[in-house]
């Protein structure tokens, strides 16, 4: 485009600062130092240890962790469901941590797309309904290819007439899926997208999520317990008690179980140790 949405042709300057911000700029979501504390004195408990990491532009990133080493948080926080307790997000390069309530709707309703664990559907609408929610929230019209690409490639398309509990638990998350690409966002954020699918289904799934990076230049951050899942992913972090413990460039799923396996026997380790030395005391 030539010209901004108002007639008027940019300013060199404007361009040039577009063009270097893209090419200095290539990550999507960032953290800088960031905590989240749930609760209060002796109770709290440390879910972020002050995470630094940056999420590249166009990367399919796995998250994968043990139980409760915050990955759910993480992946809440730097979406805007959540607020942090100290640190910064940076989505785009803009400081979101401080943003008022309106403008992370806003946010979130443009630029990104967030798959539940537990699917969120609204059981009163059909899937079709479902999917194209976010758009008649924002008032907008569907792209009704981009609606058929992701209905097809998801194996919705018989399907869309039905509700929530008329579907198996696969096909919900498939639902849930397609509800989350249908804007187009920024970063599409997935907590354990195959949780609920068999080894086909899930399959499909991962490859539909790789193909969204790959074509349309998609950012997917993925939490999965799945060494296979993760390795669908360009790069994959380990979080263990809030902290990134493992950063792993082209995860292959037999180093990703390792790697997990070594993150479990330390933490059993740690509470080994932690019990004799209060026996001790
Ligand atoms: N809303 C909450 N209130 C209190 N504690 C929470 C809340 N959400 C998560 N936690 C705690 O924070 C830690 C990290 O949780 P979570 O991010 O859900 O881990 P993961 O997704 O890796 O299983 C856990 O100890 C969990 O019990
Ligand atoms: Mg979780």
């Amino acid at each position: 485009m030539s010209e901004t949405q108002f007639g008027i042709p940019p300013k060199p300057a404007d361009i040039a600062m577009k063009y270097s911000l893209a090419q200095t700029s290539p990550t999507a979501v960032q953290a800088v130092e960031l905590v989240k504390d749930y609760g209060s004195g002796e109770s709290t408990v440390h879910a972020l240890r002050g995470v630094n990491v940056s999420f590249a532009q166009g990367a399919f990133t796995a998250i994968m962790g043990p139980s409760g080493s915050g990955k759910s948080t993480l992946m809440h926080t730097l979406a805007g469901l959540d607020s942090a307790t100290s640190g910064r997000i940076l989505f785009e390069g803009r400081d979101i941590t401080h943003l008022k309530d309106n403008d992370l709707t806003l946010l979130r309703r443009e630029s990104i797309g967030f798959i539940f664990q537990s699917f969120n559907l609204l059981p009163m609408f059909t899937a079709e309904q479902n999917i194209l929610m976010p758009l008649t929230l924002a008032g907008k019209k569907p792209d009704r290819a981009w609606f058929a690409r992701l209905v097809a490639t998801l194996g919705l398309g018989d399907r869309l007439g039905h509700r929530p509990n008329e579907l198996s638990g696969g096909q919900q998350q498939r639902v849930a899926i397609a509800r989350a690409l249908i804007t187009k966002p920024t970063v599409v954020f997935a907590d354990e997208p195959t949780g609920n699918l068999d080894s086909v289904s899930s399959a499909e799934v991962l490859d539909f999520l790789r193909t969204s990076v790959k074509e349309l230049g998609q950012t997917v951050i993925m939490v999965t317990h799945d060494a296979v899942a993760a390795s669908y992913a360009d790069r994959a972090i380990v979080f263990s008690d809030g902290r990134i413990v493992a950063d792993q460039p082209d995860p292959q799923a037999e180093r990703m179980s390792e790697l997990l396996n070594e993150v479990r026997l330390d933490l059993l380790q740690n509470t080994v140790s932690a019990n004799v030395t209060a026996e001790q005391n």
